[in-house]
């Protein structure tokens, strides 16, 4: 196959793309592709045309790329990519309206509520404080509605730095998500569909040394222990499984996706969130399932680039 992976863009995940887009364009070169690696610009829709490839993956996070705007050029101009199309990309982009739809298909999410910036310079730091203490309490997690790589969250012990994590938020996102924090274990479970349909690899674990798994814990080796499989009871890693999967076709994702959970003590499984271009870096969790399944990247990225070309 002829591929051009698009990797960099201008949104605040840039540098974690262009780690994913080459670990990417690596793979799918050992597995005999030719591949071509571009960083989207204004002419890249002109170039692709161009090019003529056989698929484009899009190894792009955060709003230029995970928000279904560029899915929407690339269908107009019927070209084949991997990933969700624009309308599925832009329900799970938005973190609020992912659990809303997760939570009315009956799966459980912490209680939240979306505080946009506009409401906040209404209330003022007072008022916010007393309106997220009665709605959601402490401890809290703060995060931009739409945002990724943990940029911008706070975990929120005390009221009184709510007004701090709320402003934090507002860099990455007019709309700030304020949920219970639920207590447990996270998991992360990958979905892949390489033409028989949307698969979970095994759940990986995570324990990051610092206990935040923050964009530091994320990206640099060492910071993070990784348990792939995870640590759980079978009973406990089907559920969490079937949530995904659930999340997945919920949300009308397509290809591939990763669901993030917290494993509760009861074994209750709680969504957070959807990400529809997982992250494919070295210390990335979506590599990391399939290698747990036995599997190679090269086959893997492979394969989907195979079914999405189709
Ligand atoms: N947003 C990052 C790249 C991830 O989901 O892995
Ligand atoms: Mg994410």
């Amino acid at each position: 196959l002829s591929v051009v992976v698009l990797a960099g863009g201008i949104s605040h995940e840039r540098d974690v793309s262009l780690r994913s887009g080459r670990r990417v364009a690596d793979e799918l070169a050992a597995a005999g592709h030719r591949v071509t690696l571009l960083d989207p610009g204004a002419g890249t829709l002109a170039t692709i045309l161009e090019a003529g490839p056989d698929v484009v993956w899009p190894a792009l996070h955060g709003a230029s790329g995970e928000d279904g705007a560029l899915q929407a050029l690339l269908g107009a101009r019927g070209i084949h990519y991997l990933g969700s199309g624009p309308h599925a990309a832009s329900l799970a982009w938005s973190k609020p309206t992912a659990k809303i739809l997760v939570d009315r298909a009956g799966i459980k999410t912490a209680p939240w509520i979306s505080m946009p910036r506009e409401t906040f310079r209404e209330l003022g730091a007072g008022g916010v404080i007393v309106e997220l203490a009665a709605a959601v309490g402490t401890p809290s997690v703060v995060k931009p509605a739409q945002g990724g790589s943990a940029q911008g969250v706070t975990i929120v012990a005390d009221e009184s730095d709510l007004p701090r994590a709320l402003v934090d938020a507002y860099t990455y996102s007019d709309v700030a998500l304020v949920e219970q924090k639920i207590e447990g274990t996270e998991l992360a479970i990958s979905i892949i569909d390489t033409g028989d349909g949307p698969e979970a690899l095994p759940a990986v674990e995570i324990e990051p040394v610092s206990g935040v798994y923050s964009f530091e814990a994320r990206y640099n080796a060492g910071e993070t222990t990784f348990y792939a499989p995870a640590r759980v009871s079978d009973e406990v890693a089907a559920r969490a499984s079937e949530v995904a999967l659930q999340v997945h076709q919920v949300l009308g994702l397509r290809h591939v996706s990763r669901i993030d959970v917290i494993v509760d003590a009861a074994g209750e499984v709680w969504f957070l969130e959807a990400n529809m271009i997982p992250g494919t870096t070295e210390t990335s969790l979506f590599p990391q399932a399939i290698e747990a399944a036995g599997r190679s990247l090269a086959d893997t990225y492979g394969a989907l680039a195979e079914f999405a070309a189709r």
